[in-house]
C-alpha cells in the first residue's frame, strides 16, 4: 500500500488528494493504523508521515508545511503538541486546516490556551482493550473523517453532459447498493444468469421491481423472451458467488439452486430471492429496464447483505 511521496517522506493515496499529516509513527496514533490509513485514503485522503527531524522538530515541521503543496489536516499524539504548537503559532491556520489530536487525558487549561488558533479535535487515545474492538476503531475513524469533512472538505468532481462516462459512473458509484444474480432460462432451457446492483423496488401495489440489463449481456435475448425470471438477493458469504457469475464461464457449476413455482433458477440460501413474471421491459439507452411482478419471494432477514460502492464489494458495519 506504502508509495514514497518523496525521498524522505513516507505516504499513501493519490498525491492529487488533500494531505493529511501524521505527526509521529501511525502506530502511536491509530488503534488499527493500517486500518485507518486505508480508511482515509478510501476517504480520499493523501496520508503523509513527516520525517521525524534531527535538529529543531518545530523549525523542520514549520518548513515542511511550508512545502507542501496544499494546506494539509495534521494528526498528532499529545507528546507532538510541543513540536506542533510552535511549528503553528502565528500563521498556524494559514499552514494547517486542521488539527487532531490523539490524547490520552482532557487538555489542560494551560495546554488548550498554548494551542494555535486552529479547528481541532481531541480524540480519546483508546486503551489497549479497546484497541483490539473493531467498532472502537471504526468510530476512530468516522470521528477523523468527519472532522476531516468539515475542516478540509474534499473539491466536488463535476460531470456534464457530453463528459466522458468513466466521470459519470464514478459519480454513480456513490449510490451504494446491495449484489443480486437475476436468473432466467434461455430458449433451450438452460439456466442463465448474471450479477447485478442495478436492482430496485418498483411498486408495492401491484408488487413490481427492476432491474436494468445491458444490451451488450450475452443474455439479452434470453431475457426479452422470457416470461419469468428471478433477482436473488445476495448475503456477505455469497461474494465469491457474484464473481462468478459476473464472469464468463458456467456460472451453474458449483451453485446450488432450486426451481419454484415458474422452473427459473432460484439460489438456495441467498438472502432474499424474488421470483417474477415479466411485466413489461423498457428499452433505455445502452441497458435494459425489466420490470417483473413478483409472484413468490423467500428471505432470511437476519444475515448480512453483500454490499457494493464504489468499485467495491462492501460489508455492512453495524455501529
Ligand atoms: C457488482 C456488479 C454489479 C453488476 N451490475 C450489473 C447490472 O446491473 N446490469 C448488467 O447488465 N450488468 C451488471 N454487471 C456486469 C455483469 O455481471 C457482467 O458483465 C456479466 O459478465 C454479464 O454476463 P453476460 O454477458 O453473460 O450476461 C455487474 C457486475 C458486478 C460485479
Amino acid at each position: 500500500m506504502a508509495d514514497r511521496a518523496a525521498q524522505d517522506v513516507q505516504g499513501w493515496g493519490d498525491p492529487e488528494d488533500p494531505i493529511v499529516l501524521l505527526i509521529g509513527a501511525p502506530e502511536s496514533l491509530f488503534a488499527d493504523w493500517r486500518r485507518s490509513v486505508r480508511a482515509l485514503v478510501e476517504a480520499g485522503r493523501r496520508v503523509v508521515v513527516a520525517p521525524a527531524a534531527s535538529e529543531d522538530e518545530a523549525a523542520a515541521l514549520r518548513r515542511l508545511l511550508t512545502d507542501l503543496p496544499s494546506r494539509p489536516a495534521l494528526i498528532c499524539s499529545q507528546a507532538g503538541l510541543p513540536t506542533v504548537i510552535p511549528a503553528l503559532q502565528v500563521t498556524g491556520p494559514a499552514l494547517a486546516s486542521g488539527l487532531v489530536v490523539v490524547t490520552s487525558d482532557p487538555p489542560s487549561h494551560a495546554d488548550a490556551e498554548a494551542r494555535p488558533e486552529l479547528a481541532a479535535l481531541d480524540l480519546p487515545l483508546l486503551t489497549a482493550a479497546r484497541r483490539d474492538d473493531p467498532d472502537q476503531a471504526e468510530a476512530e475513524n468516522a470521528a477523523i473523517l468527519g472532522f476531516l469533512e468539515r475542516q478540509a472538505p474534499r473539491e466536488a468532481l463535476h460531470y456534464l453532459a457530453g463528459s466522458d462516462p468513466r466521470t459519470l459512473r464514478d459519480a454513480l458509484g456513490c449510490f451504494a447498493t446491495g449484489v443480486t444474480v437475476v436468473t432466467t432460462r434461455d430458449q433451450t432451457g438452460q439456466p442463465v444468469g448474471l450479477t447485478a446492483n442495478s436492482f430496485s423496488s418498483v411498486s408495492l401495489d401491484p408488487p413490481l421491481i427492476l432491474f436494468c440489463l445491458a444490451r451488450s449481456s450475452t443474455n439479452v435475448e434470453s431475457f426479452r423472451q422470457a416470461e419469468h425470471f428471478a433477482i436473488n438477493v445476495l448475503h456477505i458469504g455469497q461474494q465469491p458467488t457474484s464473481g462468478v457469475f459476473a464472469r464468463s464461464g458456467d456460472r451453474f457449476q458449483d451453485v446450488a439452486w432450486e426451481t419454484w413455482d415458474t422452473g427459473v433458477p432460484i439460489l438456495s440460501g441467498a438472502l432474499a430471492s424474488f421470483e417474477c413474471a415479466t411485466d413489461r421491459i423498457v428499452e433505455a439507452g445502452d441497458h435494459l429496464v425489466i420490470i417483473g411482478r413478483v409472484t413468490r419471494a423467500r428471505f432470511e432477514p437476519r444475515r448480512d447483505p453483500l454490499l457494493y460502492f464504489r468499485g467495491k464489494y462492501r460489508r455492512l458495519h453495524f455501529s
